[in-house]
């Protein structure tokens, strides 16, 4: 496995691929890698014919006050990790290959940029969208792996690829859980003892709304409301946003129907969780 930092060195191992005609699978990360992100690896893995990984640590997708500075980094665990998976090659560039001086371009995809997690954090869908944008066009994969965890994300890299005509298919994985059902994410190394159990009340309302659901409950503000009591009632929580949305727009739902994604972001202690219920013609995946 190679590790390459400048933009030449990528370029040169992809054209190499390129040429052969090799089909690339890519799964972009910002490191400190966990279950969730080798699932995506090995999706790849099984797809593509080479595999690349990008570890890069985002400084346009953090707001002023968020965790940029001390988000978990551990370039050899990760590297150790993709090594195992026969991972081809790791793309980890610093910021000012990213983003040299005088960086002036973003990309922003109206209106669902400003919804769910877009609300309570500005900026976020638009470093995410423009760092996602220029590694595409770095390893020009055939496809990239996302997982459903960041349901909002892969709604709105799904249409920035078609409203910008970028030849990548973002291709959905399954979101993945610890072996109590929390959701995992790189924040969870954040968590107190006492914190990360109070976290489970994220996956629990889910449950919760599942249940009601399946009991034959049609209007989404009662779900909603029965989310946010038993939310309330944990005392090291607090609400950020529960939403009912259309899955495909984002759009608020009065009733059940259709492609349905029940999207929440909850505070424990300092340390923001997301979690999510999406409702397909699958069933329901959570
Ligand atoms: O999901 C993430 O880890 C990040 O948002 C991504 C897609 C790697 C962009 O920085």
């Amino acid at each position: 496995m190679e590790i390459a930092s400048a933009v030449n060195e990528l370029r040169e191992k992809i054209l190499a691929w390129k040429k052969h005609g090799r089909k690339i699978g890519f799964v972009p990360t910002m490191g400190y890698l966990h279950e969730g992100h080798l699932s995506l690896v090995r999706e790849s893995k099984k797809r593509s014919e080479v595999t690349v990984v990008s570890i890069f640590v985002n400084p346009k997708q953090f707001g002023p006050s968020e965790d940029y500075r001390v988000y978990p980094r551990d370039l050899e665990r990760d590297r150790a990790l993709l090594e195992k998976e026969g991972v081809d090659l790791v793309f980890y560039p610093p910021v000012d290959v990213m983003y040299p001086e005088g960086y002036k371009t973003y990309v922003e995809v109206e209106d669902l940029q400003d919804r769910l997690c877009g609300k309570s954090r500005p900026g976020h869908f638009r470093g995410v969208c423009t760092v996602v944008l220029k590694l595409f066009n770095l390893v020009q994969p055939d496809e990239a792996y996302f997982g459903w965890k960041d349901a909002q994300q892969v709604i709105i890299l799904q249409k920035m690829v078609e409203d910008l005509n970028v030849p990548v298919k973002i291709v959905p994985l399954p979101l993945v859980r610890d072996h109590d059902g929390l959701a995992l994410s790189s924040r969870n190394t954040y968590l107190s003892p006492e914190e990360r159990r109070a976290a489970l009340v994220l996956k629990k309302s889910l449950d919760l709304a599942e249940k009601l659901i399946l009991e034959g409950e049609k209007e989404a503000g009662r779900i909603r409301e029965e989310m946010i009591e038993l939310i309330s009632a944990e005392p090291l929580a607090r609400l950020d946003y529960v939403e009912i949305v259309k899955l495909n727009n984002l759009e608020p739902l009065e009733r059940i129907e259709g492609e349905v994604l029940i999207a929440l972001a909850v505070f424990i202690g300092r340390t923001r969780l997301i979690d999510n219920l999406r409702i397909t013609s699958g069933g329901i995946e959570k």
